[in-house]
């Protein structure tokens, strides 16, 4: 491995954008060389703009020699034939969520990366990385509450588009609270509901806005997660952890409080790359130097996987109107062991 990560990205949409930005301006020790799209002309458009090589595919980008690493931003769906790509030729790989659509697709990424004997893939669950999470993670870990009970939380969107539709609060959304609530607790779920209260006059006919999932981990810690993604508020993220000893609450991004028209004012960020721009830094930066390590430290396909078990149990329970019992089989040593 050279001493600089030469990255390629497979996907230039917005989020790929912003990594590449993240990583050529502002970030240490990689750089973003080249790119592809599941979009051909849209991709070399891209190249061409932000001066990256451009590739007709995931194999051809992989197998070139002018990259180490891939970075996978497309849409969910390509994900995994990117993802294949990498892991086949034994490059390391991150891979924005979901790692897939389903479980079984991340299962044939699971089985791919462990026949290849080594781990490469880190999945895109960049919540872990955000300071407040870090802050809450570490008092749940100090055991000086006691333990957890339940967790009261929520993702709120100011708006979506009329292309998101009642499963996508699933897949796109709740997708990051399954992660972090599992890395939280530290524990596995048994069950998954999904409730539906009254719908907003804001939401479109394909689209269920709220929605409420209802998480039980092994050992009985309820949690509770609203998803209202048209709001017309701004974007708002809460997370309550209810201890034996005490309320922990994520603390929201500081912000000068204004006292106007006999009102104090606190104002909160729009969109998740205000709101998180920092975890996505410390994501990305983590990754570089881990890589250059040899190791993959974040959230792997096994993380990846069993998010995709639980969001396939959700999406039964909307459709069969009851909660779900989720049969977790245990993490392989291959994704627990330090290596
Ligand atoms: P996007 O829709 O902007 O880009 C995805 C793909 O759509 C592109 O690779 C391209 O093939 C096509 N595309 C986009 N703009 C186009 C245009 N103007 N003309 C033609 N084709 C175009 O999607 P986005 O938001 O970049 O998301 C990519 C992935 O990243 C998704 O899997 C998403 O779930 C994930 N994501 C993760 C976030 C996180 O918080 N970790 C936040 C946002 C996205």
């Amino acid at each position: 491995m050279n001493s600089e990560l030469r990255i390629g990205i497979a996907g230039t949409g917005a989020i790929g954008r912003t990594h590449i930005d993240r990583i050529n301006n502002k970030l240490k020790g990689g750089s973003v060389v080249a790119c592809t799209d599941a979009n051909p002309d849209f991709g070399k458009q891209m190249g061409e703009k932000l001066g990256l090589a451009f590739f007709a595919d995931g194999e051809a980008l992989v197998a070139s020699g002018k990259v180490d690493a891939l970075i996978v931003t497309a849409a969910d769906d390509d994900h995994e034939k990117f993802v294949m790509a990498a892991v086949k030729a034994g490059m390391p790989v991150f891979c924005e969520k979901p790692l897939a659509p389903t479980a079984e697709a991340c299962k044939r990424i699971i089985d791919a990366e462990t026949k290849g004997g080594k781990r490469l893939v880190q999945v895109g669950f960049m919540r872990r990385y955000d300071p407040g999470y870090r802050q809450l993670k570490k008092l749940v870990d100090s055991g000086e509450f006691g333990a957890p009970l339940m967790i009261h939380s929520a993702h709120r969107n100011f708006e979506v588009g009329e292309n998101y539709t009642t499963p996508m609060a699933i897949t796109n959304t709740l997708i990051h609270e399954i992660d972090t609530l599992r890395w939280l607790i530290g524990e596995d779920y048994a069950s998954v509901e999904m409730a539906f209260p009254r719908c907003t006059k804001y939401t479109h006919k394909d689209l269920l806005d709220p929605q409420i999932m209802i998480l039980t981990s092994k050992s009985g810690v309820r949690m509770d997660i609203e998803c209202h993604v048209n709001n017309h508020v701004g974007y708002d993220i809460h997370c309550e952890v209810c201890c034996e000893e005490g309320y922990l609450n994520l603390p929201d991004l500081s912000a000068v409080q204004r006292l106007v028209n006999a009102s104090r004012v606190q104002p909160i960020c729009r969109d998740w790359s205000e709101r998180f721009v920092d975890a996505y830094n410390t994501e990305i930066q983590e990754w570089i130097d881990s890589t250059l390590a040899g190791r993959v430290d974040g959230p792997n396909s096994w993380d990846g996987y069993v998010a995709c078990i639980t969001s396939d149990a959700a999406h039964k329970s909307r459709e069969e109107k009851k909660a779900i019992a989720i049969d977790l089989p245990d993490a392989p040593a291959f994704y627990t062991e330090a290596r």
